[in-house]
């Protein structure tokens, strides 16, 4: 039974939220494994809107949707989420969603920590760019074995010790920003008010997923944010504080690497980036202006305005490799529509030598210079189509080139934000 991994080959915003969401027609249960609120997945049905944080994009179809243990979870944010999708007739219910006990909480102190060290680097010019969502921050306290977790909330008479432990640690750091000291009584209320809230999707998530497992479920696993943006194969330090490749899905939900038999690469056929950091193919110009234009490239989270340029097959084909990407969404095709002409960029010049690969240092990444190949444009449009007959010839050519550069194979193509207009070439639940 295929069990199908997606991650995102870029900086995020590929269209994973879409393209899970088309998917997990074809699944039983949808699983996300890593990141949290500072995601921000986009799902068009029949013409609704509907945005997701921190809810696996499985809900909206009523699938069993799962937050596992990797993901670190603000549990007002939460419940503000969980509002919302019900608002829009969506339901959600202890039925159909399930935290994992063992995940990590973002607090209030996460959010305002990130935000104070952000506030502070935009002074000195080195911040990051964060969505200050408290993610780095909650990780942090997590690897720092200092954390607070979903099932803490069920222990009220341990809770105090716990969260004593937390504010040592906070406060001396408050304190030397410069920032007033938290009350205990403060974060005992914060965690107090919504545990009854919580806890009713509390759940022993690996037990859950090793039964579906066996009675041979098929299991989406969703993730969130981007390879470029992993904190170990990303562009460091301007990443988030998490493992975005596929192998966190595992660790990160609590099933064996076994049970992860195709891995999905959702790729946008150019590139983008919210926040600081390098982007060797950014366009700074009237092209960078067109991408943003028509693919509407603001973040959900943020609304900031995402940085374009054209697609790095180098950043893709080094994604292919860490994740173990068997084939790829190919995004946004309709975005290019009209162009005279299109670069992909297919190597680097580092120093006055060709290089194939995204180097790891910090300098040498800010140094590299794109090659590129120059294609010709269609004039034709591929918005809403449906069938691969429908698509123009020069964008046929653009999609196997593409393929071709990354050694990797298209295996859907999404042609608009609309559930349906997406074409299927390879089911990766059958293959
Ligand atoms: P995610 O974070 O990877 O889920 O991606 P986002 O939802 O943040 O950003 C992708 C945006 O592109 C969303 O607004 C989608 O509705 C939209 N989108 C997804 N696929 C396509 C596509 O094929 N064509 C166009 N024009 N828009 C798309
Ligand atoms: P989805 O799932 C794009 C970026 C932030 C910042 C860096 C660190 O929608 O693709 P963080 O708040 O995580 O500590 O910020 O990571 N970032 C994203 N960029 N899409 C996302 O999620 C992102 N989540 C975080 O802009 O540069
Ligand atoms: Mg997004």
């Amino acid at each position: 039974m295929a069990n199908v991994v997606v991650v995102g080959s870029q900086w995020g915003d590929e269209g994973k939220g879409k393209i899970v969401d088309w998917l997990s027609e074809r699944a039983d249960v949808v699983v996300r494994f890593q990141g949290g609120h500072n995601a921000g997945h986009t799902l068009v049905v029949d013409g609704n809107v509907y945005k997701l944080s921190l809810l696996p994009s499985g809900v909206v179809r009523n699938k069993l949707s799962i937050i596992g243990n990797g993901v670190v979870f603000d549990p007002h944010a939460f419940v503000a989420e969980v509002a919302k999708l019900r608002g829009q007739g969506v339901e959600i219910t202890p039925d159909n969603l399930k935290i994992a006990e063992n995940t990590a909480l973002i607090l209030s102190l996460h959010r305002e920590l990130d935000g104070f060290r952000e506030d502070a680097a935009s002074n000195s010019g080195t911040k990051i760019g964060t969505t200050r969502r408290g993610i780095g921050p909650a990780y942090e306290d997590k690897v720092g074995r200092r954390g607070i977790r979903v099932m803490d909330l069920a222990d009220l008479d341990t809770l105090p010790a716990k969260v004593d432990r937390l504010l040592t640690h906070h406060n001396a750091l408050r304190k030397g920003l410069g920032h007033e000291e938290v009350e205990h009584e403060a974060i005992m209320q914060e965690l107090t008010s919504v545990a009854s809230e919580v806890l009713p999707y509390m759940d022993r998530v690996w037990k859950v997923l090793d039964d579906s497992r066996k009675a041979g479920e098929r299991i989406l696993f969703e993730g969130a944010q981007g390879t470029l943006l992993d904190i170990d194969h990303g562009t460091y330090p301007f990443v988030t504080s998490s493992n975005t490749v596929a192998g966190q899905a595992a660790a990160g939900s609590g099933i064996g690497p076994g049970a992860l038999s195709y891995v999905l690469g959702i790729t946008k056929a150019y590139t983008t980036r919210v926040g600081e950091g390098p982007f060797p193919t950014e366009q700074v110009n009237e092209i960078g202006e067109f991408l943003g234009t028509r693919g509407h490239e603001f973040g959900v989270v943020t609304g900031r305005k995402r940085r374009c340029g054209w697609f790095d097959a180098v950043l893709v084909r080094q994604a292919v490799a860490v994740n173990g990407i068997k084939g790829i969404a190919l995004t946004k095709l309709d975005v290019l529509d009209g162009l005279d002409e299109i670069r992909v960029c297919t190597g680097y010049m580092l120093d006055g030598e060709k290089i194939d690969y995204l180097p790891a240092s910090q300098g040498a990444q800010a140094r590299v210079q794109p090659v590129y190949e120059t294609l010709e444009g269609w004039k034709e449009t591929t918005a809403g189509a449906r069938s691969w007959n429908d698509l123009p010839a020069q964008a046929v050519k653009y999609v196997r080139h593409i393929e071709e550069l990354i050694g990797a194979p298209v295996a859907l193509l999404s042609t608009s934000p609309e559930r349906d207009d997406t074409i299927l070439v390879t089911d990766p639940f059958q293959d």
